[in-house]
């Protein structure tokens, strides 16, 4: 009987094959340095680019520990029998393409962590960038009635509201899964005092829900979907499987979403406010033309802004 027991004990993973089943503190549990063998050179093999960066990142969250107080040697870190099978299978999710801030449940985004979820858009870095720029714009202003379109998983509303006391947001958002989301982050991060989120999905002439139809703003800020159809081929699995295409297409030109959201602009938006995007580096100056041809005495264009990476990502419209 014992000896069966040790065996299928053993078979539990074949990383636990040279375990002490003794007495000391140490029992049942596999330096990670001996898990990882093998799993870098797996992930390569999966196309995963950044083998160090993903493996640091489930180790952390496996062992419960902040990412920055890992050590990049691994040396000294242990896995007990259970941090091991989540190892593996956090790893095997991963190969499969599965983004990082899935599996983990949670990621950084500025000064807050919010919540993920299957099928809600994950925050992306620029976005933290486009968000300083609006921050930036607002912190002397005294009061500020913000409107968020498209709020995935509330990241840029709740990142504002966390910067900035003196900011009420309300949101819009088409998928169920984000408006619920995104109102659990706010919960987390005790912002739901100060944010509001509709499920509601802004279409010509029902730009906004009932109750909110007669509602001005200050400001408006966006990351509609816009990446073009036909730019679809070249996506990385992890955006084509695992995320929401709704989140992301903006259809032939990748504008289809902002041009709604210029419609709402107009309407809701007090005379002197602001329209603030994110958008793709060829989008600014189709804006700008849109603007002028389109939308001359109603909405001005202001100014374009470049992300890290020198690309003109970012722009700021005003209601005339
Ligand atoms: C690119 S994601 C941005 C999410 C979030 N603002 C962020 O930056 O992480 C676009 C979001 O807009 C939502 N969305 C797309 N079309 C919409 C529409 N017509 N009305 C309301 N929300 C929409 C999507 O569901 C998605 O959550």
């Amino acid at each position: 009987m014992l000896r069966q027991l040790t065996r299928s004990l053993r078979l539990t993973s074949r990383a636990f094959t040279h375990f002490n089943y003794g007495t000391d503190s140490t029992a049942g549990q596999i330096p990670v340095t001996q898990a990882l063998v093998g799993w870098a050179e797996k992930l390569k093999a999966a196309g995963i680019e950044d083998t160090k960066f993903n493996l640091k990142c489930i180790i952390s969250h496996v062992l419960n520990k902040k990412f920055n107080t890992v050590p990049d040697s691994f040396e000294k870190l242990q896995f007990n029998s259970s941090q091991l099978a989540d190892f593996e299978r956090f790893l095997e999710a991963r190969c499969a393409r599965m983004p990082l801030q899935h599996i983990i449940g949670e990621w950084d985004f500025m000064d807050i962590t919010l919540k993920t979820a299957p099928t809600v858009f994950i925050p992306r870095p620029e976005t933290e960038e486009f968000v300083r720029l609006v921050i930036e714009n607002y912190k002397n202003e005294k009061h500020v009635n913000l409107l968020e379109v498209g709020c995935g998983s509330g990241a840029m509303s709740l990142a504002m509201l966390h910067s900035l006391p003196q900011v009420v947001s309300t949101a819009i958002e088409r998928s169920k899964a984000a408006t619920v989301l995104a109102a659990e982050n706010a919960k987390l991060l005790n912002l739901q005092d100060r944010f509001t989120v509709h499920n509601h999905t802004m279409e010509e002439d029902k730009y906004m829900p009932e109750e909110l139809k007669d509602k001005k703003y200050d400001l408006i800020i966006s990351n509609p979907p816009y990446v073009k159809t036909e730019e679809f081929q070249y996506l990385h699995p992890e955006v084509v499987v695992y995320e929401n295409l709704n989140a992301l297409d903006g259809g032939s030109d990748g504008l289809r979403v902002a041009r709604l959201v210029f419609e709402l602009a107009c309407r809701h938006l007090h005379p002197g406010g602001k329209l603030w995007l994110e958008l793709g580096n060829e989008h600014p100056p189709m804006v700008k033309t849109i603007m002028n041809l389109k939308y001359e005495g109603r909405l001005k264009f202001i100014a374009s802004y470049n992300d890290q990476y020198k690309r003109e990502r970012f722009v700021q419209i005003e209601k005339v």
